[in-house]
């Protein structure tokens, strides 16, 4: 089977999922950091090099605090518990979006599971936090605009890759695959530039239930595709 290279998640339905149990919107988010673990270890196994995931978004904020407050409780706990199972999976962790707004504390648990992981090559996971597309855009204009104005760099040298070098994902080969979970159908701000090309697959599933069944699902659709990146196909 053709194994994506890189898959992007947009992992979404915590809520839903607890709302339809009974259970607060927090339980949710509970289950669905301990699913995103399983689902890290299947895509180990099954081979895919690259995971990107979307666990928090630059519009995010906006929710009520006390939702915003046990999301950055699950965070901070989830650095630990990475930091863990990186090393069983030899696990690369890179977290990608604005950290300089997230809570001293995080970003020093950010730092140090980057940099005890930063050599393993068995799968390379990167955690959107605080992530917006066109945030992740407009820093890295502001990066190169800065060159140019400090004289490093001519408006002329300014090509994709070198805008693909200023992003948070630099060196990071775009996703093939991005998935989708609870039947929500856009990309709510995510990896704007990167997707340029990625297949889309979209479930109805939410993403506590999204088992390791439904990734083989998702990866066989995948599979199916033809991917085309503008050119006249061959026959
Ligand atoms: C996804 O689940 C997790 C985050 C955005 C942090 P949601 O919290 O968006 O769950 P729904 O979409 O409201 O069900
Ligand atoms: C996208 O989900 C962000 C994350 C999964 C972290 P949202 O639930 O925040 O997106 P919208 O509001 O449905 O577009
Ligand atoms: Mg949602």
């Amino acid at each position: 089977m053709k194994i994506p290279n890189h898959v992007a998640i947009i992992l979404d339905g915590n809520g839903r999922w607890a709302k339809s149990k009974g259970m607060p919107r927090n339980y949710g988010h509970i289950q669905g950091a301990k699913n995103l673990e399983v689902i890290i270890e299947e895509a180990h196994n099954i081979g895919i090099r690259y995971l990107t995931v979307y666990a928090f978004s630059t519009e995010n904020w906006s929710r009520p605090k006390e939702e915003v407050d046990a999301l950055m409780k699950l965070l901070r706990n989830y650095m630990k518990t990475c930091l863990k199972t990186a090393s069983k999976n030899r696990m690369s962790v890179r977290v990608i979006g604005d950290k300089s707004a997230l809570d001293e504390d995080i970003q020093k648990r950010i730092e140090e599971l980057e940099r005890a992981t930063k050599d393993y090559e068995g799968i390379h996971l990167q955690i959107a936090i605080n992530y917006g597309g066109r945030d992740e855009i407009k820093r890295s204009v502001q990066k190169i605009a800065k060159k140019v104005a400090d004289g490093i760099l001519k408006v002329e040298d300014i090509s994709e890759k070198l805008i693909s070098n200023e992003l948070d994902t630099c060196q990071i080969p775009d996703p093939d695959l991005l998935i989708r979970t609870c039947n929500e159908l856009r990309i709510s701000n995510f990896l704007l530039w990167q997707l340029a090309y990625a297949e889309l697959y979209f479930t109805e599933v939410a993403w506590p239930d999204f088992t390791k069944d439904e990734l083989k699902k998702a990866l066989e659709a995948y599979h199916t595709r033809k991917r085309k990146f503008g050119a006249i196909e061959e026959e």
